[in-house]
């Protein structure tokens, strides 16, 4: 986001905190504790900050948005209440409830005996066995038997009651969604489809995606329509009537069924890595859009343009993730892989004594376009193929559905 952000003719200046050695490259990397508010505030006032966008989730959750707007300050990104729809997987499946939309069948549960009751009278194998809050796309068991379950719920009362979804199983074929919001109008921002698992084949455990391609040609014109049509819009105009408007960006994690698309999750932001293949795609100026968004003015944007072509991103990982990552491993030929023309994104790095090296699991996205998603494809592990960094892995087999269609 930071580098297509700094590519807007109307921008002046971006910070970013924390940044890293790829963000600086687009910003100036500041230190600033997020969870301090009045801190984020004060920067923003002596630097004449005119729009502050909030990535990830967890300022979103802990109501950055809503103390920054307070002090005047522009924000892209939805308020507390609102990015409840990402934080809390039991009031999105109330609010789907309420407003009749399309997703799995659930009961919420808060405690392992309502747990073990629930799954004894109203559900099958396999069922899906979620965390209420937060849990970095690690949240969430799809489980085959009753060991799997007892297995899923042994780690998720480990630490006693707490706050659990019990799910039905939904089966298709799962696409992501993009729509920009200011709350009343809707602009959608494409399409996406990422690899959760770890492993080749989709197999091992979930990561927050191992790589990603947009657009994603399954999820036709047709499908986006009802997706957004009984979807997306309700939620919307929930969330208004509601008096909890969701301003941002809404990620409708969808799963394509015999029935048309289902809701399974929302994500309050842009994804990691499905935005690094929409900023590749998207032209036009995104500082002036995102503001729109933040100004409640988006029904006088433009819409965004994208490149016709597809982009893909593969993720190089710390060797360990998504468990414990190994850390301070060396990266090297970022300079040769942009030279294929592949764009290198950094996540988890960090420059030791001048050198560039892994800090965290997901540490680089290789992010390449071209004229359909086979030309993107070779061109994002042309790149990939340019990197020397033993300690990490990435996944050879991104893109495997659409590419065999
Ligand atoms: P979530 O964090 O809710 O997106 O769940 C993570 C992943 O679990 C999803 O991307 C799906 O692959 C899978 N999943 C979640 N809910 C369901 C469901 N009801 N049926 C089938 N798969 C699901
Ligand atoms: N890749 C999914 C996410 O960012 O949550």
């Amino acid at each position: 986001m930071a580098w297509r952000l700094a590519q807007s003719p109307t921008l002046d200046t971006l910070y970013a905190t924390p940044g890293n050695p790829g963000i600086a490259e687009h910003a100036t990397c500041i230190a600033l504790d997020t969870t301090d508010h009045a801190a984020v505030i004060a920067f923003a006032r002596d630097h004449a900050v005119d729009l502050v966008v909030i990535g990830p989730e967890a300022p979103l959750v802990d109501g950055l948005g809503d103390s920054l707007r307070g002090a005047g300050v522009a924000v892209f990104g939805p308020d507390r209440a609102a990015a409840q729809l990402e934080g809390s997987k039991g009031f999105t499946k109330d609010l789907c409830r309420r407003a009749n939309i399309p997703t799995a069948g659930y009961v919420r549960v808060n405690s392992r005996a309502e747990a073990e009751a629930a799954l004894a009278t109203t559900f099958g194998y396999p069922v899906v066995i979620k965390a209420d809050g937060l849990a970095a796309g690690k949240g969430v068991v799809i489980a085959a038997s009753e060991a799997d379950a007892t297995e899923a719920f042994d780690a998720m009362f480990a630490h006693g009651d707490a706050p659990v979804v019990l799910e039905e199983f939904l089966d298709g074929e799962e696409a992501s969604l993009f729509v920009l919001t200011d709350g009343t109008t809707l602009m959608p921002f494409g399409s996406a489809q990422d690899h959760k698992r770890v492993g080749e084949g989709d197999t091992g455990p979930n990561t927050g995606g191992m790589g990603a391609y947009s657009p994603a040609p399954v999820l036709t014109p047709e499908l986006e329509r009802r997706a957004i049509d009984e979807i997306v819009a309700p939620t919307v105009e929930a969330m208004a009537a509601d008096g909890t408007p969701f301003s941002g960006v809404l990620y409708a994690g969808l799963m394509l069924t015999s029935t048309g698309p289902k809701l399974i999750e929302y994500n309050a932001r842009f994804g990691d890595p499905e935005c690094q293949v929409l900023m590749l795609r998207f032209r036009g100026d995104l500082a002036q859009l995102l503001l729109a968004v933040a100004e409640r003015r988006l029904d006088q944007a433009p819409p965004p343009a994208f490149v016709e072509d597809s982009a893909m991103t593969v993720v190089l990982a710390a060797r360990g993730y998504p468990g414990t990552p190994a850390a301070g491993g060396a990266i090297a030929g970022i300079d040769s892989a942009e030279a294929t023309g592949a764009v290198v994104f950094q996540a988890g790095t960090r420059l030791a004594d001048g050198q560039l090296v892994a800090a965290g699991g997901r540490v680089l996205a290789v992010t390449a376009a071209g004229r359909d998603i086979r030309a993107a494809r070779d061109a994002a592990y042309r790149g990939v193929d340019a990197i020397r960094f033993p300690d990490g892995f990435c996944r050879r087999d991104i893109g495997w559905r659409e590419l065999a269609r």
